[in-house]
């Protein structure tokens, strides 16, 4: 069977926190690991046009968020690792899919929804307020950062369950009104992936101002966790690991037994400030050796430009023949093109009368095996033309003389005799 295609991207807005880590590029390297794939990763960095006017702020979380895929050991000669601006034909097909999409199913797009919605919780007369047009479509570009791959399987969080769907409805519109060049998606939702907690206990998001940078150095990482919510039991009083931030947090880069332990001393009553320590502890340990490498890369940022180069090669070489038969579908052709269906007819036509002519040809040698000693006759003659006039003459008469089948026979005799002994008449 073939391989399936995992494609995922991260906007390129922001500081990369732990919530990415463990709810979207773990996992993503993990289904890059072994042979069970194809794997398209990329740096969604048109995306982040649309929420963040701030340039700086672009350029600088493109290098990070780079950097931590490789950081945390992406391998990027088995997955294909791009910026998605490096690879032009996604924008190609943008707008291509853009014609396909009715603005209705738009309308119906959460993000754009939520900017409707506080316009009119503000008491806005404009519902459409700060609403720009790279927000309300922008469930189309994301659709063809998946087409364009024709991938089969997408992970994301919950929030893009829709845009996958979307994605869906597109390529099914395409595909029914041109030709089918675009695989369906699915979206693959990790449900223990979505707990990731922030600081303020609510799921660790840049909106919500709560993260934890994933390669921030070990004195901010302290003091953030110190920041995290608790509530006010105190040492030695038993506490629930099941609703702590703190236990939640330890848990998602535990194994079994390190988590079973943390849950014990929980039990057994641990001050928050010792829970805080052994978390920041047990954090550090873990993101240590990753922090150095991104270090070096964002000190080595040649280096990772040039990984990215190779990854849009790669991308391309697979985009690049895809979007040139989507503006071929949809009539986007050089104006001397023909169908190459219509060239195969042509082919399949020439072909026949090819086939033709040489059944003809075998027919007449037959024919002119039996006129051979006719014609060795007037070879032989003295008068040639005469005997060859007097063997046409007698050829003839036969035809005359003979009854549909067998005259049809003879007459295809007569033919070729003439035309051989044409010299002679
Ligand atoms: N919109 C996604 C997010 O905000 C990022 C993204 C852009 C993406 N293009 C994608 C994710 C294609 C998956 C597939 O999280």
């Amino acid at each position: 069977m073939e391989k399936k295609t995992v494609l995922t991207g991260i906007t390129t807005s922001g500081t990369p926190h732990i919530g990415n880590y463990l709810g979207a590029i773990k996992p993503a390297i993990e289904l890059s690991q072994g042979d069970t794939y194809n794997n398209f990763y990329f740096l969604a960095d048109y995306h982040a046009l649309i929420k963040c006017h701030d340039p700086d702020r672009v350029a600088q979380s493109t290098r990070e968020i780079a950097a931590t895929w490789l950081a945390l050991g992406l391998d990027t000669d088995k997955a294909t690792f791009y910026r998605q601006t490096d690879v032009p034909e996604i924008t190609e097909l943008t707008w291509i899919l853009t014609c396909m999409c009715s603005k209705g199913l738009m309308n119906r797009a959460h993000a754009y929804k939520a900017s409707v919605d506080a316009n009119r919780e503000a008491g806005n007369a404009d519902l459409d307020d700060g609403v720009t047009m790279g927000l309300f479509s922008y469930p189309i570009l994301m659709a063809a950062d998946i087409l364009m791959f024709n991938a089969d399987l997408i992970p994301v969080g919950k929030d893009q369950i829709q845009h996958i769907e979307m994605a869906r409805d597109v390529a099914g519109r395409f595909n029914h009104t041109y030709k089918k060049l675009f695989t369906e998606p699915q979206a693959v939702v990790d449900e223990e992936t979505q707990l990731i907690p922030g600081l303020d206990g609510r799921k660790m998001s840049k909106s919500y101002d709560n993260t934890i940078p994933l390669f921030c150095g070990p004195d901010e990482l302290y003091k953030l966790i110190k920041q995290v919510k608790t509530d006010t039991k105190a040492p030695g009083e038993p506490k629930d690991a099941d609703t702590s931030t703190i236990f939640q947090l330890y848990n998602c880069f535990a194994n079994e037994q390190e988590a079973a332990s943390m849950r014990q001393q929980f039990e057994n009553g641990i001050g928050w400030g010792d829970a805080k320590k052994e978390l920041f502890e047990f954090l550090d340990s873990k993101l240590a050796a990753p922090r150095v490498r991104y270090n070096e890369l964002m000190n080595d940022l040649g280096a990772v430009e040039e990984v990215l180069l190779k990854g849009a090669d790669k991308a391309r070489a697979v985009a690049s023949p895809l979007m040139d038969q989507v503006r071929i579908a949809s009539g986007i052709r050089p104006l001397t093109y023909v169908a190459a269906e219509k060239t195969e007819e042509k082919q399949k036509k020439e072909k026949s009368a090819e086939a033709i002519a040489r059944a003809e040809e075998g027919r007449r040698r037959g024919i002119l095996m039996q006129l051979k000693p006719l014609l060795a006759q007037v070879e032989d003659a003295d008068d040639k033309p005469a005997m060859a006039k007097s063997l046409i003459a007698d050829k003839t008469a036969q035809v005359e003389s003979l009854k549909k089948k067998a005259k049809q026979k003879a007459q295809n005799e007569l033919d070729v005799l003439q035309e051989e002994l044409a010299a002679y008449l």
